[in-house]
């Protein structure tokens, strides 16, 4: 009886270590150690067996059927980890091949980096950037920045109302009083975002992008908005560029003046430019000297109009990159069609 159950052992053990898969091992447990296995039926007997060998061949076939378990706990576990590493190396994925068929990589739409670009010229002339909310109440979009109650702007066919006292904002000005009512001077911020206005052309969408600036601070004067303005027009239209301000009005600045850059086009070739229509200057902004009744409306801060003075502008990105690159249609910016975005890289 001892015989066979070392027999079984010996049989068993050179079985589970050539055993080369999970399925082969399990299969082998079954066999020798499952309910209808010869080594479990022959511990059952035991009892039957004549007194004198029933200890010995108990011990025996208790001690092989331990040894199997944990070798096959053993030979189990070192297998697991080798079909792991296995299939760690077959299935793997190389996530920088490129997807098939390969998608071109994407890019900033036109906006989102002229946008990008003017907020780089300012933060390099110390400006920070703040954002401010799309639907502003009429107190910020038009009474704090000085409109008169009869001002054409505040008409229902010029601007987007949400209910009397609130409106889509028509312009990014209204940021320059949340600005100047939450920090302190001296203060320089542009404020980028969309503004809206019930228009629909070729050269005007419902919604489009502006730049606001503000810089307040004690001694400010118009030959600091002229020589920012410079800086930035130079920074984006070329280091030759000359800017010229012409006098214009805006309920919220005094002076007001309108700023022309120098034409960057007609210089490319000697024809009649379409540009500047033969004048030399183009548009690109309107700006100002802060007016005393805007400071009037922040009480917060000590914005007081005999010790601060500030310069304001605003701009439209979409004209901004319309200059630049040449582009004909405003509308063209929002078609999203990939053969015009894809010109710009
Ligand atoms: N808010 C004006 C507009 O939308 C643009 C503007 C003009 C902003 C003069 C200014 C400024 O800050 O000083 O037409």
């Amino acid at each position: 009886m001892l015989e066979r159950i070392n027999q079984i052992h010996d049989e068993a053990v050179a079985e589970i270590e050539s055993a080369d898969t999970a399925a082969a091992l399990e299969e082998l447990r079954i066999r020798h150690l499952g309910r209808k296995a010869e080594l479990p039926n022959l511990l059952r007997g035991v009892a039957q067996l004549p007194p004198q060998e029933r200890g010995a061949v108990g011990k025996r076939a208790n001690e092989v059927r331990r040894a199997l378990e944990e070798l096959i706990e053993s030979r189990s576990a070192a297998l697991e980890a080798t079909e792991l590493d296995a299939r760690l190396v077959t299935d793997r994925v190389d996530v920088t091949l490129p997807g098939d068929p390969p998608q071109p990589v994407g890019r900033l739409h036109l906006i989102t980096a002229t946008r990008r670009e003017i907020e780089d010229v300012f933060i390099g002339l110390g400006f920070d950037v703040v954002e401010g909310p799309e639907v502003e109440t009429v107190f910020y979009n038009f009474d704090a920045l000085n409109h008169d109650p009869a001002h054409p702007a505040r008409s229902r066919s010029d601007t987007f109302y949400v209910d009397d006292d609130t409106v889509l904002r028509t312009h990014t000005s209204p940021m320059q009083i949340r600005a100047m009512q939450q920090w302190p001077p001296p203060l320089a911020i542009i404020v980028p975002g969309r503004v809206y206005r019930p228009d629909s052309d070729a050269t005007h969408t419902p919604q489009f992008t502006q730049i606001e600036g503000l810089c307040v601070d004690e001694d400010i004067t118009l030959a600091d908005l002229k020589g920012v303005l410079l800086a930035f027009a130079r920074a984006i239209f070329g280091d030759e560029r000359e800017i010229r301000l012409r006098p214009h009005f805006f309920p919220f600045t005094e002076p007001s003046v309108e700023v022309d850059v120098s034409c960057f086009n007609c210089a490319r070739d000697g024809s009649p430019c379409r540009l500047c229509k033969g004048s030399g200057w183009i548009e690109i902004l309107g700006s100002g000297m802060v007016d005393p009744n805007v400071f009037g409306y922040v009480r917060e801060h000590g914005y007081d109009p005999e010790k601060v003075q500030g310069f304001a502008f605003g701009m439209g990105v979409e004209r901004i990159a319309m200059l630049k690159h040449g582009v004909p249609d405003l509308r063209l910016f929002f078609d999203n069609d990939l053969r015009f975005l894809e010109q710009f890289g």
